[in-house]
């Protein structure tokens, strides 16, 4: 063989490849360290975009979220639903839970945050906007929090704009992981089993996610405002005092007598279960091994050398050689059937309970009509109460069934133990005022459910449509006029809602 022809077989072979690796290499590290260094970004800059130019994969993996756009009807699916939620919001609009970009959108098009017509109108308080934005953290530090706090849900329909984003977990100016809220942190640390100055990176990895993701009520907060005048706050507050469990929050409800609301059937003061996920997760095995929601939810991924967490924040299951099989050894087809079991285990107790709260709620209704006493009501009532609330906590943070099974399933048995107690009591006193073979309504669908309890569906729908056509355009106006609202997170966006 001529020495040429060796050299060049030699370059082909060897120094070409090597060369490009090193190529590769230099790029992997400039890449890298651009993911390691520290951004010029200010203080709770709410714009994702802007922190986009500096960390592009981590970015562009968020806006994969928007994909996640499937409306999924619950009531339709559920109407029971509808006659446990009479006179509360839910009963008007509840669909499950979308991509983290769509924060904003849901918030602003859901029935339940109602049309309001100026800064001052409600229905909802300013807390509903609480876990949708980075521009929660960035008013909470520019107003304070019982600033923030104060007034109805319109009064900040101009300044909060922007769907989940990047502030709302990382330091601007270190990057590193950070919780944004303080009543997470005051939670924690009532709470006491992890104070939150003790929490470590690995706990942070599901802490960020704790601040949207848990229980809460609004704790009505008396504040001064800077000309002496008394204001009234309703602080998002964690009911965590007693512990995490069902009957801990419980108890802290029932000694406060806290109700979100007064049933509009039964008359029961009755507690609504936001999403205890955290907190039903830590009593799970994921929870109990140091998992944390970040191994699931946004797991490590690679592009070319580059290892960066993806910010697709959604159901390991659409990605699960990053997820489980990075602790486990079944594959895809074992896992999703595990996952199913549970779910399909959940529903059986999770309907079986709503069936005989609806039911229920209707007796109680008919035993108030017929005239029974208030005294006579009280035991079936807090059994209600009780049931629901205990049914709620169980499933109400949607991965419950697979982060905790045998905590949601317990929850579950004892909401039917609770629930047909109270159906014991009510159908006597049905007896005592002679009508022991009362019929319950049919509740059978959502529109059927929504007549029995007089809901003005096509009223709320039709004033919801003008809001939106009118007022909610002048406040995306105004947040773009003041610089704050960032229009590439919704780009793309189709309007999609469960009503129209
Ligand atoms: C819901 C909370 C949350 C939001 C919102 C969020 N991140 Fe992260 N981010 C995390 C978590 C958790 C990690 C993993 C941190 C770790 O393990 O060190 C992370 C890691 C990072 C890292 C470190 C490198 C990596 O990929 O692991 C960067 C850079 C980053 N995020 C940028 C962003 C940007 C840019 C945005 C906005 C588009 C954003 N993050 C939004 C939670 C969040
Ligand atoms: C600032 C509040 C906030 C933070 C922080 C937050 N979430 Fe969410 N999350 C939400 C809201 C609100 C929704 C529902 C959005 C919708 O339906 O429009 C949601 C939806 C989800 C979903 C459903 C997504 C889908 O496509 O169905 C998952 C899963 C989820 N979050 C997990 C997490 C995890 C894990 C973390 C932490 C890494 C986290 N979230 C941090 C508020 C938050
Ligand atoms: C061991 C993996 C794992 C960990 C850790 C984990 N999850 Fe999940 N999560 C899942 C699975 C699996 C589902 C069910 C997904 C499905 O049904 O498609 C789920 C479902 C969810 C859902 C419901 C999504 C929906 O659209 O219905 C939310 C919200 C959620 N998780 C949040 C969290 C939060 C917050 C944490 C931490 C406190 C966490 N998860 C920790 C695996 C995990
Ligand atoms: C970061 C590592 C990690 C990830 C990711 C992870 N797991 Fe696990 N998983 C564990 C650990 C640790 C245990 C406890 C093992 C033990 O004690 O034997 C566990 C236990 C389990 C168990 C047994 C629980 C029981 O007793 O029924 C199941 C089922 C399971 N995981 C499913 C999944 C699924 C499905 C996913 C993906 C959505 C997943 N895991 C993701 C670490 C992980």
């Amino acid at each position: 063989m001529k020495k040429s022809t060796i050299v060049t077989i030699v370059s082909v072979t060897v120094i070409i490849p090597l060369f490009l690796l090193g190529l590769s290499i230099n790029e992997n590290i400039a890449a890298q360290e651009a993911i390691n260094a520290v951004p010029k970004i200010a203080k709770f800059e709410s714009r994702s975009a802007e922190w986009g130019k500096n960390f592009p994969r981590e970015y562009d993996s968020y806006m994969l979220t928007k994909k996640s756009d499937k409306i999924d009807d619950v009531l339709k699916k559920e109407p029971a639903l509808v006659v446990m939620w009479a006179g509360y919001g839910f009963s008007k609009d509840y669909n499950a839970p979308r991509g983290h970009a769509y924060a904003i959108e849901d918030n602003v098009n859901t029935l339940r945050t109602g049309a309001p017509v100026d800064a001052n109108s409600g229905p909802m308080p300013t807390a509903c906007w609480t876990c949708k934005s980075p521009d929660v953290p960035r008013l909470m530090d520019k107003k304070g929090e019982n600033d923030y706090f104060t007034g109805k849900w319109a009064r900040w329909g101009n300044e909060i704009v922007n769907p989940i984003g990047c502030a709302d977990c990382h330091d601007n100016e270190t990057m590193k992981l950070t919780v944004t809220r303080d009543y997470l942190k005051r939670a924690l640390d009532a709470e006491g089993s992890l104070k939150y100055a003790d929490a470590s990176h690995q706990e942070l990895r599901s802490l960020v996610c704790a601040q949207c993701h848990a229980e809460y009520y609004f704790k009505m907060t008396e504040w001064t405002d800077a000309n002496g005048e008394k204001q009234k706050a309703g602080v998002v507050t964690f009911p965590w005092e007693n512990g995490f469990s069902a009957e801990a929050m419980e108890a802290y409800y029932d000694q406060r007598e806290f109700a979100d609301w007064t049933h509009a059937l039964s008359k029961t003061p009755m507690l609504k279960a936001q999403h205890p996920g955290y907190e039903t997760f830590i009593t799970g095995i994921h929870g109990q091994n140091g998992v944390a929601c970040a191994d699931c939810h946004m797991p490590y991924v690679r592009e070319g050398g580059v290892k960066y967490s993806s910010h697709n924040v959604r159901s390991p299951l659409e990605d699960i050689e990053n997820t489980c099989m990075n602790c486990h050894s079944k594959n895809e087809k074992e896992f999703k059937a595990i996952v199913q079991r549970k779910l399909d285990r959940k529903n059986e107790l999770s309907r079986t309970v709503t069936s005989i709260l609806a039911q229920a709620h209707l007796e109680a209704a008919r035993a108030w009509e017929l005239g029974a006493t208030e005294e006579e009501m009280k035991p079936a009532l807090l059994d209600i109460r009780h049931g629901q609330w205990r049914w709620d906590y169980s499933i109400a943070a949607h991965g419950s069934f697979f982060h905790a099974p045998e905590e949601t399933l317990r929850g579950l048995g004892s909401a039917i133990n609770k629930a047909q107690d109270a159906r014991i009591k009510l159908r006597l006193i049905l007896a005592k005022y002679n009508d022991a073979e009362y019929v319950v309504p049919d509740f059978s669908s959502k529109e059927k459910a929504q007549a029995v309890i007089r809901l003005p569906y096509e009223k709320l729908v039709e004033e919801k449509i003008q809001f939106l056509n009118g007022l909610r355009k002048d406040w995306v106006k105004q947040a773009t006029e003041k610089g704050l609202f960032d229009p590439k997170t919704t780009e793309g966006v189709v309007y999609k809602v469960s009503y129209q």
